[in-house]
């Protein structure tokens, strides 16, 4: 399987469950490290190039039931491949900082906790298919309600995910915790549930530490 030439920008994630602020931290993040003059690359998951955006609309717009849980792998994991090859390894090569709003933890999370245990198909399709981490996942944690009150309150066709409620919710809310447990190197966790700015703040010390350190 050819994997895609290592890249030497730095490469930044954010993820957590639905509600939480990701879009939001991400957008500020973007724009910080653009008025410090660093050359930014803003993405999204599932979609951040053409191909990858057609298969979003199939996995979050229709017939929630529409795709067995192993099919809806496969479309995550086939949009992100897509989205490695045209935006992210050509933007990492240029030695940019890619940010992008969630990345393969939240398949990890999503397909594979929400319908059975699939957390080892989603890895080992990941190993083949994708081959790489972020350097820096950022979880913005949040208590569920106040995470599905934010989502719910944003007007959107797109709805799969969100409509999982607060139970389901709750226990992705630990598994990104057990994740960043899991991969204490690349992740580190902040609490989303204080104002804008306090949560963009804590954000920039993050990363400005990051980069100073690596990037
Ligand atoms: P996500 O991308 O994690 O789903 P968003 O960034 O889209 O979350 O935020 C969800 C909603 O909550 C949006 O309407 C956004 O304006 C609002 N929001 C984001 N961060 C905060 C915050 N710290 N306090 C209050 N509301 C927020
Ligand atoms: P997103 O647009 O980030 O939603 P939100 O802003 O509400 O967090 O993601 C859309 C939905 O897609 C979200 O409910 C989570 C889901 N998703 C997966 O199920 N698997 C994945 O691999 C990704 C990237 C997203």
């Amino acid at each position: 399987m050819k994997q895609p030439q290592s890249p030497s920008g730095t490469f930044i994630t954010f993820e957590g469950i639905d509600g939480s602020g990701k879009s939001t931290q991400a957008r500020l993040l973007a724009d910080h490290l653009r008025d410090q003059g660093r050359d930014v690359v803003l993405t999204r998951e599932p979609g951040g190039s053409p191909g990858a955006e057609e298969i979003r609309a199939l996995v979050l717009q229709g017939d929630p039931d529409r795709w067995s849980a192993e099919t809806e792998i496969l479309l995550f994991t086939a949009a992100r491949r897509d989205h490695l090859e045209r935006t992210i390894n050509p933007a990492l090569a240029a030695g940019k900082i890619v940010i992008c709003d969630r990345f393969a933890d939240s398949t990890r999370m999503y397909q594979g906790l929400s319908r059975g245990d699939l957390r080892a198909t989603v890895d080992q399709l990941h190993v083949l298919m994708i081959g790489r981490e972020p350097d820096l996942t950022v979880l913005i944690d949040m208590d569920p309600d106040t995470g599905h009150a934010r989502a719910k309150s944003r007007q959107t066709s797109e709805e799969r995910f969100e409509d999982f409620g607060t139970d389901l919710q709750a226990q992705m809310r630990a598994g990104f915790l057990a994740l960043a447990t899991e991969f204490p190197e690349r992740f580190r966790t902040i609490d989303g549930a204080r104002a804008m700015e306090t949560v963009a703040a804590d954000v920039t010390r993050t990363v400005t530490d990051h980069l100073s350190s690596f990037g």
